[in-house]
């Protein structure tokens, strides 16, 4: 059958690529994974006002490409979904540099040294536009810009993407400077989450400066503070590969040491919105938030009480498809075979979130098999320890939550008193006198209690957990779940 060449015009074709909904910090995220894929450390980025016509400079000290390999990776739809990356490779679609910068630029220039050889090449959409309709290239760096990629001479090899021309995707509007400054921040915060296992080093360690400025990594599940309940990890098996999955419950409102610490914790987009599923690939964060659809018919939605959830999932890179990783690799969907089980798991998840969120930090757990809370737990020989004190009792834990921090004393008060059970003088006078007078199992006996148990019923609703909660917890607790229908008579007074 006859055929024909119809390649597709230049112009219009990367026009309309400019639009594929990049914003200024997933567009510079982009450009990282690059600068990550190439093995760099540290990633400079410079964006300058310059009197409103800005420019942006993201400079890594990776490996760099030698001429043939920048012209291929200036081609638009290089090495796409198809070719087999290498495991730490974050590309994708071969089209991230392109897309992503001429999202935000009519002007992008790519300097890259490897070896000794430095080679310079330039998309310029003025120059297309004007310029018939081929895919010009242009070579070599134009002069207005030639001091912005001097860092690469001072480095063995690296590569400098310089962004001129900025309109922001937006043709008719000129930035203004205030809008410039708030990008600068939203990148700042944006790179500290994306990228926030490669800043702290779980991932390879990667430096991010902003205008000089190290970027710290934003961690969602605030493991450094004790105070989050992680769950054990999970792994799931998705169409072959291995995938992990681990619930965090973060802490509760009100142990955050103050309103900007708790601010900071809730995330780039607040609280409510950054609950859910955190999907890595590679240790990059794809989505940061949201119920990706799971819950059953009606899937589950961001509530205010599932809010203190936040469940993590790392995926290799070689599973894009299944999950319907997208251009901007901002998104991602579970394979349907994988849903039952992350439904199940997140199910579990959220719904100690919404007792922590409700309770103050109250673990579901009993803390004995037959539910009967009970203070002291006698240890067999040769425990160092014979009778230690239960952390898990509620009041405990209830003492724990609301102290913080302070918490410390609380544990170096529990271990002393541990140490310091004066056992040879309990079993001394036991055999000299008797065992200590217990209380009759008679009304007058079961009134004191009753009392007492009241005295700590009052002081957990007082703490902010609701009334029919804290009786039902008092009179699960030794000694008082031994009154007949304690519940009932706590429940009257
Ligand atoms: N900073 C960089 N250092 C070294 N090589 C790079 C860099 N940026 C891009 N490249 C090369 O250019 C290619 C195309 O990049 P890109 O358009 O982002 O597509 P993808 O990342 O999906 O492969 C990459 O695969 C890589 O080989
Ligand atoms: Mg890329």
């Amino acid at each position: 059958m006859p055929s024909r060449q119809i390649p597709p015009s230049a112009s219009a074709l990367i026009e309309s690529l400019r639009g594929t909904g990049y914003s200024l910090e997933t567009a510079i995220a982009d450009l990282i994974d690059n600068s990550i894929s190439a093995g760099a450390n540290c990633v400079d980025l410079t964006l300058e006002w310059n009197e409103g016509d800005p420019f942006v400079v993201i400079a890594d000290d990776g490996a760099g490409m030698t001429e043939d390999r920048l012209v291929e990776a200036m081609r638009f739809g290089g090495a796409g979904p198809s070719v087999v990356r290498d495991r730490h490779d974050l590309g994708r679609f071969g089209l991230g540099l392109k897309t992503a910068s001429l999202s935000q630029c009519r002007r992008m220039t790519v300097a890259s040294k490897s070896g000794d050889v430095t080679a310079v090449f330039c998309w310029d959409l003025d120059h297309i536009r004007t310029a018939g309709d081929g895919w010009e290239l242009l070579e070599g760096l134009s002069e207005d810009v030639a001091h912005l990629a001097q860092p690469l001479s001072d480095r063995p090899s690296g590569t400098i993407v310089i962004w001129d021309r900025i309109d922001f995707g937006r043709v008719r509007e000129r930035p203004t400077l205030k809008a410039f400054l708030a990008g600068i921040e939203r990148v700042e915060r944006h790179l500290a989450m994306v990228f926030h296992r490669f800043l702290a080093g779980d991932a390879r360690r990667l430096r991010i400066a902003i205008n000089g400025i190290r970027i710290k990594g934003w961690d969602p599940y605030l493991e450094d503070q004790g105070a989050t309940i992680p769950r054990p990890e999970q792994t799931l098996d998705s169409g072959g590969e291995r995938i992990t999955v681990r619930g965090f419950i973060l802490p509760h409102p009100d142990r955050f040491a103050n309103s900007t610490a708790l601010e900071a914790a809730g995330g780039p987009n607040g609280w409510a919105a950054q609950q859910g599923f955190y999907v890595y690939r590679q240790k990059r964060l794809l989505s940061a938030g949201g119920w990706l659809g799971i819950g059953g018919t009606r899937a589950w939605t961001r509530e205010e009480f599932s809010r203190l959830a936040r469940i993590r999932i790392d995926l290799p890179n070689t599973i894009d498809e299944d999950w319907h990783i997208d251009i901007r690799k901002a998104q991602a969907r579970p394979p349907e075979g994988l849903r039952a089980q992350l439904e199940r798991i997140a199910g579990d998840i959220r719904k100690i979130a919404k007792q922590v969120f409700f309770h103050r930090g109250r673990r579901a757990e009993p803390s004995n098999s037959d539910g009967i809370a009970r203070i002291w737990q006698v240890n067999p020989p040769p425990a160092e320890r014979r009778y230690s004190v239960r952390r898990d009792h509620p009041l405990l834990v209830m003492l724990r939550d609301r102290l913080g921090r302070d918490g410390e004393v609380l544990d170096a008060t529990l271990e002393l008193i541990e140490r310091t059970v004066p056992v040879d003088r309990i079993w001394l006078d036991t055999v000299e006198t008797g065992p200590p007078q217990a209380l009759g199992k008679d009304p007058v006996g079961y009134g004191l209690l009753i009392d007492s148990a009241r005295g700590i019923a009052r002081t957990m609703t007082a703490a902010g957990l609701d009334r029919a909660a804290a009786i039902a917890a008092v009179a699960r607790m030794e000694p008082f779940d031994s009154v007949p229908d304690i519940a009932e008579r706590l429940g009257e007074g």
